[in-house]
């Protein structure tokens, strides 16, 4: 294993350019020529001056059943209103048409096991498969405009559950698999789910995860499930309750799964899934996202930034669970009609070189991954990647947190060759497609996302919604809206005016910091609020709390997130115990595994500290900022508001 390396401030002025083949053969200089612009940075502006036109080109690039008399309607901010009364399906676009073309025999899907299995489908059987499992839907009485809970492992069955609910017009809402019981009940309560699909178990590192045990758990909780679909993966012995449970391979071989299926007419505004992400409270946001606007900005975004071509082999290595799986795994590399890998399990299973093993075998030529995972990758040292031959990669990208330009390096050196731009795409859950991001053609300064993507208005503001100077800190604003944006919280629709839109005048406020540099690179600091990106996935200290203080030994908790060389940030708790406990190791170790239970292993905190106080305002609010400081032995700041 190499030494751990330093993480350092980046260095503004380094510039990484593109070959001159990557820029001519380009998706996005091909669309600035036929708008007659030269430049990317005139095709830019352009496309803020003509911002409904180039929205409007891209949604023309797929199909509708019925036209939109109106690209955004937005007379009720913030609940815009994208391509007003088109009609169509994103399933229409990621599978139908291509079934019907040329496409049916391309694949559309390779999924590699943990084990080594391989299961791979072509547009034609994607399209088959999906039609069966929409009419087992049907069967069980999912009707349009019912909220479907899917907790699955990555496996090919959960991209095609969701595509199978979004056909007939039922919202998905995707519970990562890698979440407990009390995440999954919360959710399922919200969602008002009648029906959870799940399986009987997943694999991670050839164990297997229980997760029938836990939907079992979270269903006992949670009295609006009627059905529960269930798919055999590890074929170990669950728990089958009659009338309730039922085995999709059983139902798979009923007429009722016939592979015909209509595709459901939809408007463009009707919401096509439900992603909890979360927040500053305890209880997890329910992103609403639509088919119509969120189709168009991630196939453009797809299509633009990692320039979807048609013999690409496109991998993006998140989960399926997350947001950069639901728009970049799933929909959108269907959508370009793009041949798409899944793998199932760890990176580094059974040896450190998996990864590189799936890209050589499957001739990888875009690697979409994360910072967390790359510099975990990276300790294992250069011997791993250097057995395989990698020369088919063509670009790379990351996301979730901000890359530091020693991981950059080591992706675009190692990985790439020094051949392969990284593209580094800074967006939210809420935004649904890439916000900040170069596409190949914008020459990249490691650590930095560049700048907004075409038609997207990016700033760096003072709280008083004046601009920030050069290199000064400021919150990230996106200045206008773009199609692909969240349209409401679930049941919940003033949240999401005050968390995102109360901030700064008329314009969106991203909840993280950043800042601009004298070339109006942005470089995104962290979060604002009280969210914790642990190795990229969002936990809120909210929740960390809520499990801890679950627990009958704790009395009142903080959780904060600290620096960790791989994770990004790793969770760190302060803990005040009852009267009648003491902290001990044995207590510290029970209270990690309590929080693992409650909300899943990614939320264990590293670390806990046991106090008798916490720094808290006079009005009673924890001061995370000063405990942060505290930990990392750095000044406090400005203590005025502390009550001590
Ligand atoms: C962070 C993930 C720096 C940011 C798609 C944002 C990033 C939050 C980047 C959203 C990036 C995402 N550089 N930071 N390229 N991408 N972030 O909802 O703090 O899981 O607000 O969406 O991740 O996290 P979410």
């Amino acid at each position: 294993m190499s030494e751990p390396q330093e993480m350092t401030t980046p260095d503004h002025s380094e510039l990484f350019h593109p070959s001159e083949s990557i820029v001519e053969n380009s998706n996005v200089m091909a669309y600035a020529r036929s708008k007659g612009l030269s430049s990317y940075e005139a095709l830019y502006q352009w496309t803020l001056d003509n911002n409904e036109e180039f929205w409007a080109d891209m949604a023309n690039e797929l199909e509708w059943y019925e036209p939109w008399t109106k690209v955004l309607d937005d007379s009720q901010k913030p609940f815009f209103k994208w391509f007003v009364d088109g009609k169509t399906n994103i399933v229409h676009n990621a599978i139908d048409r291509h079934a019907r073309s040329w496409r049916k025999n391309k694949l559309a899907l390779v999924w590699e096991g943990e084990d080594g299995t391989q299961r791979t489908f072509s547009y034609h059987a994607l399209n088959r498969e999906v039609n069966k499992m929409a009419n087992v839907l049907k069967s069980v009485g999912v009707k349009k405009g019912d909220i479907v809970t899917i907790y699955l492992p990555r496996i090919p069955e959960l991209p095609m559950f969701m595509l199978a609910c979004a056909k007939i017009g039922a919202a998905h809402s995707v519970v990562y698999g890698g979440f407990s019981e009390a995440a999954l009940a919360d959710r399922l309560a919200d969602a008002q789910s009648k029906v959870l699909i799940t399986a009987d178990g997943g694999f991670m590192r050839a164990k297997i995860i229980e997760l029938k045990k836990i939907a079992d758990e979270a269903m006992s909780r949670t009295p609006t499930v009627q059905t529960c679909l269930v798919v055999k993966r590890t074929g170990h012995d669950v728990n089958m309750e009659l009338g309730r449970d039922l085995w999709l391979h059983e139902l798979m071989g009923l007429p009722i799964a016939s592979a015909e299926c209509e595709t459901e007419v939809v408007d463009a505004e009707d919401p096509l899934f439900i992603l909890y992400t979360s927040g500053t409270t305890g209880k997890p946001k329910g992103v609403v996202h639509t088919h119509g606007g969120y189709m168009v900005g991630i196939y453009a975004t797809l299509k633009m930034v990692f320039d979807m071509k048609e013999d690409d082999r496109y991998w993006c290595a998140a989960d399926p669970g997350w947001i950069t799986g639901h728009s970049y795994i799933v929909y959108s590399p269907l959508i370009n009609g793009a041949t798409s890998i899944m793998y199932e399990g760890a990176p580094n299973y059974p040896f450190p070189d998996r990864w590189w093993s799936i890209v050589s075998r499957h001739s990888v030529t875009i690697l979409y991954t994360s910072p967390t995972a790359i510099r975990g990758l990276m300790r294992f040292g250069e011997a791993w990647p250097s057995r395989h031959d990698l020369s088919s990669l063509r670009l790379l990208g990351s996301v979730g947190e901000p890359i530091n330009p020693e991981a950059w390096k080591w992706f675009y050196g190692v990985i790439g060759g020094e051949r392969c731009p990284i593209m580094d795409t800074w967006w939210q859950t809420e935004t649904g497609h890439f916000m900040i991001t170069p596409t190949p053609v914008v020459p990249l300064k490691p650590g930095s996302a560049t700048k907004a993507f075409l038609g997207v208005e990016v700033d760096v503001l003072h709280e008083d919604g004046t601009s920030c100077g050069a290199n000064e800190d400021g919150l990230l604003t996106l200045k206008r809206p773009w199609p692909g944006m969240m349209r409401t919280i679930l049941n919940d629709p003033q949240r999401y005016v005050d968390t995102y839109w109360t901030k700064l005048p008329s314009m969106y406020a991203a909840g993280d910091s950043a800042r601009k540099d004298e070339d109006g690179y942005i470089w995104v600091i962290g979060r604002l609020d009280d969210v914790i990106k642990v190795s990229g996935y969002r936990l809120g200290t909210a929740e960390v709390e809520s499990a801890l203080v679950s627990h009958p030994a704790v009395a009142e908790a903080a959780a904060i997130g600290l620096p960790h060389e791989v994770k990004g940030n790793a969770i760190h708790a302060f803990v005040i115990l009852r009267a009648t406990f003491e902290g001990s190791p044995k207590l510290e170790d029970e209270l990690r595994s309590h929080v693992g239970h409650e909300l899943g292993p990614i939320a264990r905190p590293d670390q806990i500290t046991f106090v008798s106080s916490l720094p808290k305002t006079r009005s009673g609010k924890i001061m995370r900022r000063v405990l942060k400081a505290r930990a990392q032995g750095l000044p406090e700041g400005d203590v005025s508001t502390l009550e001590e």
